[in-house]
C-alpha cells in the first residue's frame, strides 16, 4: 500500500498504476477542457478574512444531512465504472466508506449490481444515484429494486442528457464500444498490474465488466454498447419525471446537477429534500458555471428549507470550506476517492477522507471558524493575485 499526504500525491500514485485510458477517463474534462482548470483557479482565488480573538480549540464539523447528524460534511460522490479502477472497486469504496463513517452514493452505471454492493458492505450507509433512462417504466423498476434493498436516499442526476465530447477518450480508444488499437494494447502492456490484477481477474472470475445494474437482457460487456434505445439516458427532465420518481420513491430524494435557483426551487416544490449544486466535476459541459458562483443565489432561494449540497473540483479541505462558505451545507467528492481506491484499495478510502477532513479542520482553526455555519457568515474575498 502506498502512502499519500495530499490529493496530488494520490493522483500521481493512481497515474502510475492505471492505464492511461482509465486515468484520463477519470481525470480529464470535455471539449477544450477549460472547466477543470477554471474550477481550480476559482477555488485558489477565494480567500477568507480570518477571525481572531476567539476560541478555535475544537471546531465543530458536524452537520445534519437528510435527518441524521453527521460528524463531517462529506459524502462519496457517485462515479460510473469504479470497478475499472480496481477489482471489485465499488465494493471496496463501499466498505472503505463505512470505515470512514461517510455515506457512499452508488451509481446506476456501476460495474457491480446494487444488490451485490448492499450484500457485501452491510455496515455502509449506501445512497443510490439514478440516471433516468428514456423508458419510464424501466426507470421506475430500477427504483423499486433500490427501494426493496432498504436504501434511504435516492440522488437523481439531471445534468446528463447523453455523452459529452471527450477527444481524449476517443484517442485512447476508451470508448463504448471499446476500440482496440495498438495504442490501447501498448497502454495495457505497460500496466501489467492493472491488466492482470483487474481486467485479467474479471476475465477469469466473471467475464468483462458491464453496467451491471442494467437488466439482464440488455447488459453487455463494456466493450459493446447498450443498443436498446429504452436504456439511453433521458433527454427530458421536465417536472413530470421528477414527480413520477417522487411518487414511486418513499425515501429522501435529492436532485443532482442544479445551477439555477429556479430549478432548485422547482425541485424542492416537487418534493425533493435537497439538491446538489454541481458542474459534474468539469466532465460534462466545459462552459458550466462554477458552483462557487451560483451557490449564494441557491442558498437564498432554498437554504434552511432544503439541503444544499455541492461538488466539483474538491482537492483540499479548504475547497470544502469555500463551497460551504458560498452556501452549501455539505459536499461530495468524486475523484479524490477514486485515486485513493487506485492507490490503496478499501484502506485508501478512510485515509483520503481523513486527509480532507483534517485539512478542513486546520482551515477552520486557522481562519477562526467555530463551526460550519460560521463559514457562511464569514467575509470572503476573491483575490486577483
Ligand atoms: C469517473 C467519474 C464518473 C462519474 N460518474 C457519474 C455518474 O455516473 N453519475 C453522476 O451523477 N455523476 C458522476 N460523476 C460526477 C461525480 O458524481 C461528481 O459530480 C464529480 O466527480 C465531482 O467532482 P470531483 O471529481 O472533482 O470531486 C462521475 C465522476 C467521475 C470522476
Amino acid at each position: 500500500m502506498s502512502d499519500f499526504l495530499d490529493f496530488s500525491e494520490m493522483r500521481a500514485s493512481a497515474r502510475r498504476r492505471l492505464p492511461r485510458a482509465i486515468f484520463d477517463y477519470i481525470d480529464r474534462g470535455t471539449e477544450a477542457e477549460t472547466a477543470i482548470v477554471g474550477l481550480r483557479k476559482a477555488f485558489d482565488r477565494r480567500r477568507i478574512v480570518q477571525r481572531a480573538l476567539c476560541d478555535v480549540s475544537n471546531p465543530d464539523l458536524g452537520v445534519d444531512i437528510v435527518g441524521t447528524r453527521r460528524a463531517h460534511p462529506l459524502i462519496i460522490a457517485p462515479t460510473a465504472l469504479a470497478g475499472l479502477v480496481r477489482y471489485d472497486g465499488e465494493i471496496e469504496i463501499a466498505r472503505g466508506a463505512a470505515q470512514a463513517g461517510l455515506p457512499y452514493c452508488a451509481a446506476t452505471q456501476a460495474s457491480t449490481r446494487i444488490e451485490e454492493i448492499v450484500a457485501r458492505s452491510p455496515q455502509t450507509e449506501l445512497w443510490f444515484q439514478l440516471y433516468p433512462w428514456r423508458d419510464r417504466t424501466e426507470t421506475l423498476r430500477l427504483i423499486d429494486r433500490v427501494r426493496a434493498l432498504g436504501i434511504g436516499t435516492l440522488l437523481v442526476t439531471v445534468d446528463t442528457p447523453g455523452s459529452p465530447k471527450k477527444v481524449h477518450n476517443q484517442r485512447n480508444g476508451f470508448t463504448i464500444p471499446l476500440k482496440p488499437s495498438l495504442r490501447l494494447g501498448l497502454d495495457l502492456m505497460r500496466h501489467p498490474g492493472w491488466s492482470l490484477g483487474v481486467m485479467g481477474r474479471y476475465w477469469i472470475t466473471r467475464g468483462l465488466p458491464s453496467f451491471d445494474n442494467y437488466p439482464g437482457e440488455v447488459r453487455t460487456a463494456i466493450t459493446r454498447s447498450v443498443s436498446d434505445p429504452r436504456f439511453a439516458l433521458t433527454t427530458n427532465f421536465e417536472r413530470d419525471l421528477i414527480s413520477a420518481i417522487r411518487d414511486r420513491w418513499p425515501g429522501h430524494l435529492i436532485v443532482k446537477g442544479i445551477q439555477h435557483p429556479d430549478d432548485a426551487e422547482l425541485a424542492v416544490s416537487l418534493g425533493a429534500q435537497g439538491v446538489v449544486i454541481s458542474s459534474h466535476g468539469g466532465r460534462n459541459l466545459d462552459s458550466l458555471a462554477h458552483p462557487l458562483s451560483v451557490l449564494p443565489a441557491i442558498r437564498s432561494a432554498i437554504g434552511g428549507r432544503a439541503l444544499v449540497l455541492a461538488d466539483s473540483g474538491i482537492r483540499h479541505g479548504s475547497d470544502i470550506a469555500k463551497l460551504i462558505g458560498a452556501g452549501a451545507d455539505a459536499v461530495l467528492a468524486g475523484r479524490a476517492f477514486l485515486w485513493a481506491l487506485a492507490t490503496s484499495g478499501e484502506a485508501g478510502v478512510p485515509r483520503a477522507a481523513k486527509l480532507l477532513i483534517d485539512e478542513l479542520r486546520t482551515f477552520m482553526a486557522f481562519a477562526g471558524m467555530r463551526n460550519l455555519a460560521a463559514l457562511r457568515e464569514a467575509q470572503w474575498i476573491d483575490s486577483s493575485d
